[in-house]
């Protein structure tokens, strides 16, 4: 019992003194009184694991045994060899009068009831706080998760007629960096606002209340793509409804995603990647150059935030797929009318419409979205897809329209990936600026062999 007790003692001793080794940071040069304050004696002899100061966060020790190792790694405290060696020359003796109390100069910091340690730090949703003197120093920015929001949208929802949902994918993120990372679509130039809508002959008498892309051409739309943290709405809107047109047009063969990560690598002239783009852009390479399908030239940048160079597709591959450029007809506008974005989605497919992003809109889950004007300032603009409408009756506002949308932030946001947005009212400017195009089947061989 003595002898396994007395091994088990000599044991701790020697990782003590490991750890003790491993640690030593060397003190010197800091101002204050740490081994001249201790109590009830300055100085120990040899070694003394309790003879130990609080400083910067760890400790230091006013024994002699600290000075094993050399003297820019020993883990004395920074008065030990005046206190308790007496001066030695090169070492210079910190003026009495800045020899504040460690006590005062160690003193944690305390943050909405949670304590952090001297010289360490943390975060609070998407702000960090330093603790580096008697108070906090915190950040203060709009979080892309902000509670009261929530909460607010939430208890006043007859009002906004949409509810909010506390994302775990979204918590501990700026506000600002869900607008720069999560939308991605600059406001189209001179010449894209000034494209003419295409006049179309809309049959009224045919546009159902409601109608859904997703039901009328089943299984032909594949659904919803993460964009991850990276502003490339821009490629994913752009390719999202090339590939639903091609889709719905190629009938009886399987779907295709096309490479989201191919448009955004090799499409980059006059392109800022995962900082943004221009749509018009990324349809005028459709045309000419064409997108290999998304398994020949898989999607990194969500991860990554950063967007490699061009390789070349076909590259170590034999799959004959992976040759194929999928083209498009060029993309042509659709006025603001409603009538002729729902026509034009009942006969061809989904369509391409920019909208405002708000930071409430992170917090959408369910219901139909309109802009509270609650919650962080600033907004980004967003490009997403539109693929059908109808009406909901919403509590203490009555019947509303609606788009049925599909956004590009995985399908854990709102409903399963898609959101409602309130319709005929230029909610968020989703009417304002809507793109279609023609699918062009000639020249792309489809699928696999
Ligand atoms: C929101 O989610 C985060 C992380 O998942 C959690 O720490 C926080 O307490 C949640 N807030 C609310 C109001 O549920």
């Amino acid at each position: 019992m003595g002898g396994a007790g007395f091994q088990k003692w000599a044991w701790l001793l020697v990782v003590g003194v490991f750890l003790r080794q491993v640690d030593a940071r060397g003190f010197e040069g800091i101002p204050g009184n740490f081994c001249r304050n201790r109590k009830p004696s300055e100085c120990c002899e040899d070694r003394h694991d309790d003879c130990a100061v609080p400083v910067l966060g760890t400790f230091c020790y006013c024994d002699e045994f600290c000075l094993n190792g050399d003297s820019k790694h020993d883990d004395c405290c920074p008065d030990f060899r005046q206190v308790c060696l007496g001066a030695k020359p090169g070492i210079p003796l910190p003026p009495a009068e800045l020899g504040d109390d460690p006590e005062v100069l160690q003193k944690a910091c305390e943050v909405n009831g949670k304590e952090i340690p001297f010289g360490g730090s943390k975060a609070f949703n998407c702000n960090e706080c330093k603790c580096e003197g008697p108070a906090a120093q915190c950040e203060d920015d709009p979080c892309m998760v902000d509670e009261a929001l929530i909460r607010e949208v939430n208890q006043g929802s007859r009002r906004y007629g949409w509810r909010a949902a506390n994302y775990t994918q979204f918590w501990g993120r700026k506000a600002s960096d869900g607008l720069r990372m999560r939308t991605g679509t600059f406001t189209p130039d001179e010449w894209s606002s000034k494209m003419y809508p295409v006049i179309m002959r809309v049959d009224a008498s045919k546009i159902p209340r409601s109608f859904n892309a997703r039901r009328a051409w089943k299984g032909r739309l594949t659904g919803v793509r993460d964009q991850g943290w990276c502003g490339a709405s821009w490629a994913f809107s752009t390719l999202g409804v090339a590939q639903d047109r091609l889709n719905i047009l190629a009938k009886g063969i399987t779907p295709v995603a096309l490479s989201a990560q191919n448009l955004l690598s090799c499409a980059e002239l006059g392109q800022k990647g995962c900082q943004g783009g221009h749509i018009d852009r990324a349809w005028n390479y459709l045309r000419r150059v064409g997108i290999v399908m998304e398994e020949c030239y898989l999607y990194e940048s969500g991860w990554s935030r950063k967007v490699p160079k061009c390789y070349e597709q076909n590259e170590g591959r034999s799959d004959e797929g992976c040759k194929n450029h999928y083209k498009t007809e060029p993309a042509f506008r659709i006025s603001e009318k409603e009538e002729d974005i729902q026509w034009e989605i009942l006969n061809n497919g989904p369509v391409q419409a920019l909208m405002t992003v708000h930071p409430d809109f992170f917090l959408y889950q369910t219901g139909v979205y309109t802009h509270t004007g609650l919650g962080g300032k600033g907004s980004a603009t967003h490009s997403v897809k539109l693929i059908g409408w109808g009406e909901a009756r919403v509590m203490g506002v009555g019947v509303v329209k609606y788009w049925l949308a599909e956004n590009s932030w995985g399908s854990s946001w709102g409903e399963r990936g898609y959101f409602k947005i309130r319709r005929g009212s230029n909610e968020c400017g989703i009417e304002s600026f809507v793109l279609a195009v023609r699918a062009r089947l000639g020249n792309f061989v489809y699928g696999r062999y």
